[in-house]
């Protein structure tokens, strides 16, 4: 049992994800962070997890014939006195809906930039979901072992492309073979960087900073002069560290290193540890009991990381890595309290109490039994199917987080099983991976078909790989006439009236909510102009 208060418990945990454009050296900081925080003892670990993790899981046989890791997890380390909750977000091309929903359990994101590349694509898309979210961003310019852009220039696309104002923590000199070290803006210090001798396997020590006048012994010709100059040019041009802005997301921190050679991590982590955000107020709505008359109602509610009762949300729902369970894990967010193992937790929307006897927390090293956790802490609830993605769950079942949303999908195709004996199981698998939050399933109001939408085409893969593996289902995908698919609000007569003139093209989604599938996105543009009452919307919070 911890000494510490509740407050002083939830106010040492730092709940963070890495946010990356492919390639970047997400993965690679990922190992390293956690070599860094003593969570692994050999880089490669990460790596070698992954391959026994996928030879055990053979379902995801697509994630082993891509290299790629499909499903999110997250790892678990106290370093330095705080608890350090490390959310992996899947990062390929197709990246899913997960990538998104596991932003929402995240209280502050790494934005790893390459430095040779600068801001990439997918760097601004999760950007944009981080800024949605009111999420701080610590930004790390990695691969400085290679030739790197002018890091003015690469700070110059930061306040440019993000609208964010950089503030240089560290200042890199020079890149790739010339690479020198890097030194700590205003304050006169070096850190040096040594280079791995040739033919080595180990990543040789950078040793400890030093005073940056010391330091001559680093440098050649005049880069030493250089790298003062540009220090004086640095201290005047970018705004210092200001904590508040960062926290409000006005500001983002710059650092700078190489993941792969195991330069400026320690200063990350310590970035990290400083001035990430412990776990923040949410907000939420307090049900009136149900057996209440007449109840009023629901109250507004802020949940303190230290109110007593346990409260939280389901983020994501992963199948058992185990293909012989059919079980699932429900990835709780803990928003307050102090939970202990066997402890009796209430689903609001159901009113369905698990007792969770059998919690996961997912120590790097491997998973163990949770026998208790805080406000920030992420635990895997294993369960068959009771717990879906957005549930609140809390000790009095009371308490209701505003919802996860769900995206508009990008794709939708239709689905049809090879065998038609097998209509039936086909309905139930669909609606088991829609539950998990894999893909997005439509029941169009007339017909038989389902259609199925996600955000990127390798959901497809996945799910079809799935249905294989897990269900015995041989299935085929076809394009479907829709395009675009928006959920529907208003007054109930609008609804009917609009519902009643595009009948062809409605559908319900898994909780049967009215979705219109429209065929381009013209039409939807169009529908929205025609109907001017009815809200057509992208995203639709759950639960
Ligand atoms: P991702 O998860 O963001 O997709 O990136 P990942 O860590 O897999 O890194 C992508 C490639 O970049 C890898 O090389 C990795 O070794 C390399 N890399 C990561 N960080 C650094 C760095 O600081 N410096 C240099 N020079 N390279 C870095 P690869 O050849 O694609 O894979 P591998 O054969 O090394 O595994």
């Amino acid at each position: 049992m911890s000494k510490l208060s509740l407050s002083e418990e939830a106010s040492r945990r730092r709940t963070f994800a890495i946010i990356a454009h492919p390639d970047a050296g997400k993965t690679t900081l990922t190992e390293h962070i956690l070599l860094a925080g003593g969570a692994i003892r050999a880089a490669g670990a990460v790596r070698a997890r992954g391959e026994n993790r996928r030879a055990r899981s053979d379902w995801m046989k697509i994630e082993k014939e891509r290299g790629i890791s499909v499903t999110a997890s997250v790892m678990t380390f106290e370093h330095d006195g705080k608890m350090f909750n490390l959310l992996d977000t899947p990062g390929h091309e197709d990246f899913s809906e997960d990538t998104y929903r596991t932003l929402t359990a995240a209280d502050c994101a790494i934005m790893v930039l390459d430095a040779a590349k600068g801001i990439e694509p997918q760097t601004l898309k999760l950007f944009e979901v981080c800024r949605l979210r009111d999420i701080p961003i610590i930004t790390f310019i990695n691969k400085l072992d290679r030739e790197a852009q002018d890091p003015m220039a690469l700070l110059d696309e930061i306040a440019s492309r993000l609208a964010l104002d950089p503030s240089p923590i560290w200042w890199p000199a020079e890149s790739g073979n010339r690479l020198r070290g890097m030194a700590e803006v205003g304050a006169g210090r070096f850190q040096p960087y040594v280079k791995k001798p040739a033919g080595s396997d180990e990543d040789p020590d950078h040793g400890d900073p030093l005073p940056l006048d010391q330091a001559a012994s680093f440098f050649e010709g005049r880069e030493q002069a250089d790298l003062a100059d540009a220090l004086e040019l640095v201290e005047a041009g970018y705004k210092p560290f200001d904590r508040q802005a960062f926290l409000e997301g006005h500001m983002t921190p710059v650092l700078w290193g190489s993941a792969l050679r195991h330069f400026g991590i320690e200063q990350l982590l310590k970035a990290i540890g400083d001035w990430a955000p412990p776990p923040k107020v949410m907000p939420a709505k307090k049900e009136a009991p149900p057996e209440t008359r007449n109840a009023p109602a629901p109250e507004a509610l802020s949940v303190e990381p230290g109110r007593d009762e346990v409260t939280g949300f389901v983020f994501k729902v992963q199948a058992n890595m185990d293909p012989n369970h059919r079980d699932r894990i429900a990835m709780f967010r803990m928003a307050s309290g102090a939970f202990k193992r066997g402890m009796k937790l209430k689903v609001q929307n159901t009113g369905k109490q698990l007792s969770v006897n059998a919690p996961i927390m997912f120590f790097a090293s491997d998973r163990e039994l949770a026998e208790e956790a805080y406000a920030g802490d992420v635990i895997g609830i294993p369960n068959h199917g009771v717990l879906r993605v957005g549930d609140s769950l809390s000790e009095s079942g009371l308490i209701r987080f505003a919802g996860l949303p769900n995206f508009a999908p990008e794709i939708l195709q239709r689905v049809r099983v090879k065998d038609p004996l097998k209509a039936k199981h086909l309905k139930k698998a669909l609606e088991g991976l829609a539950e998990e939050g894999v893909t997005q399933l439509f029941r169009p109001e007339l017909g038989s078909d389902f259609i199925v939408g996600a955000v990127g085409q390798l959901q497809f893969e996945v799910m079809a790989d799935r249905l294989g593996e897990e269900y015995g289902l041989d299935v085929v995908f076809e394009p479907s006439p829709y395009a675009e698919a928006r959920w529907i609000d208003g007054d109930k007569a609008d609804l009917e009236d609009f519902a009643g003139k595009y009948r062809p093209q409605m559908a319900v989604d898994i909780d049967q909510n009215p979705v219109f599938l429209a065929k381009s996105s013209w039409e939807t543009g169009y529908v929205a102009e025609r109907f001017p009452k009815v809200r057509f919307t992208k995203t639709r919070e759950r639960g």
